[in-house]
């Protein structure tokens, strides 16, 4: 069977039947349906290696999105995501983008940033010079001293450059670079170790003091880059999407809101993984601002019938290493993504964060989406008011009835439908309710 006709139905299959089809798939083993089943991780001593004081764990809803194929190849999405909508769009949305075009992904670059600064750089002229003598036998150093490993596995420290950055008081301060191939790591502890390391030599041929050592989120030697490309769509659709596109590129406040639409695709898969996902966001909002005022990390054109939309950012993840070898559901997680490398786990977090976004933008330029999220909170709303397992069928129902003529509903809708019920009043009088 070929892996889209497993996508077929899916929201519709209840839980058992789930499991039972990505089974098929091969996206899951029996052990881990037992795993799932049994409801994930419980050993509180795996807390404790990975946290201080740690009392438990915090249990996120996991999902799978469908229907993504992503440089010719199917994809099963795990989502560990509280919001209700987030799976369901971007399911729906990969699924138009299926039938009726295409989605890449790439990589540029592969190195990331680690910074050494001195504050007070007493002569930024001689510490240019000792850069530029030393700096091939520090490279070595540092490959054979700390990165060795990275070495072995084709990567370690590639470069180090030199930058004055303005102290904001006519003075500078230097600040080098260090760049580094971290193979699949996500790369913070072995770049960490190495610029802590770099300090000695660079104190010792300098004679300038070393203030501070850390990697930099603002990786902008690696970048992940998706592209969606939609064909034949209609230009009314195609040019009120160009539209909320330049909205979100010019304007700071609407760039926040269209960004988190697209962290909404990422950090789900991210979280899944065990990725550390504020890394991502600090380095995607730092290069977000890159033009000088906050933009959209997004861009969408229309022309000729042809929706063209890019996703340029920074996308530090790992596949080895951290919680990603360690948590049993993030194992499982990436097992299910079948990646080849930290990059593939990136271009999909890339892809699936652009189709989100694509999802957002043609629901805000068309229905709106209050309909959407309503439609999927109401299972929430039934739930937060309280509703036993009878009369949850006929609140939900009667929220729908109310949510197709009002074409919106509320907590309090939900908690007065529930008195209805609960006293058996006519059903007209809850129109009429705000
Ligand atoms: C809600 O979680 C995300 C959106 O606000 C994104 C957007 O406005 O583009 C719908």
């Amino acid at each position: 069977m070929e892996i889209e006709e497993f996508f077929n139905g899916f929201s519709k299959l209840t839980r058992e039947q789930r499991f039972q089809r990505l089974l098929e798939m091969g996206a899951l083993n029996k052990s881990d349906i037992d795993y799932f089943k049994g409801g994930g991780v419980h050993d509180l001593s795996l807390a404790d290696h990975f946290i201080e004081n740690s009392i438990g764990y915090f249990q996120m809803p996991l999902g799978v999105a469908t229907n993504f194929r992503i440089n010719g190849v199917a994809r099963i999405i795990p989502m560990a995501v509280e919001e209700t909508s987030i799976i369901a769009a971007a399911s729906k949305t990969a699924r138009w983008v299926r039938q009726n075009g295409d989605i890449k992904a790439w990589t540029e670059g592969n190195c990331i940033i680690g910074q050494v600064q001195i504050s007070r750089v007493k002569d930024f002229d001689r510490l240019k010079e000792a850069l530029a003598r030393n700096k091939q036998d520090w490279i070595d150093e540092l490959n054979r001293e700390v990165a060795l490993s990275m070495v072995l596995r084709g990567g370690g420290v590639r470069d180090i450059t030199l930058r004055k950055v303005e102290r904001g008081d006519q003075t500078h301060m230097a600040v080098f670079h260090v760049l580094f191939n971290p193979c699949d790591a996500m790369g913070a502890n072995i770049i960490n170790q190495v610029c802590e390391y770099l300090k000695g030599p660079i104190e010792v041929s300098s004679g300038e003091s070393v203030t501070m050592s850390i990697l930099s989120n603002l990786v902008d030697t690696k970048l992940t880059i998706s592209e969606v490309t939609l064909n034949n769509i209609p230009a009314d659709m195609g040019e009120k999407i160009q539209e909320a596109s330049l909205f979100a590129e010019m304007d700071p406040y609407r760039a926040a809101t269209h960004n988190k639409g697209v962290l909404n695709g990422i950090d789900p898969i991210l979280i899944a993984t065990g990725n550390d996902w504020r890394a991502v966001e600090a380095g995607i909002h730092a290069f977000a601002c890159r033009a000088g005022h906050y933009s959209s990390i997004t861009k969408w054109r229309y022309q000729n019938k042809t929706l063209i939309g890019r996703f340029t950012a920074p996308l530090i993840v790992g596949t080895v290493g951290g919680v990603t070898s360690l948590h049993p559901t993030a194992k499982i997680c990436l097992a299910m993504l079948n990646v080849k490398d930290a990059s593939e786990l990136a271009q999909i977090c890339a892809a699936v964060g652009l189709v989100q976004n694509l999802g957002a933008l043609k629901a805000l330029t068309t229905v709106g989406i209050i309909e959407g999220h309503m439609k999927l909170h109401i299972k929430n709303l039934t739930l937060g008011v309280g509703a036993n397992e009878k009369e949850s069928k006929p609140l939900q129902k009667r929220l729908e009835q109310l949510l197709a003529v009002k074409k919106r509903i509320s907590h309090s809708d939900a908690w007065q439908i529930l008195q209805n019920i609960r006293h058996s009043e006519p059903i007209a009088q809850e129109t009429s309710l705000s």
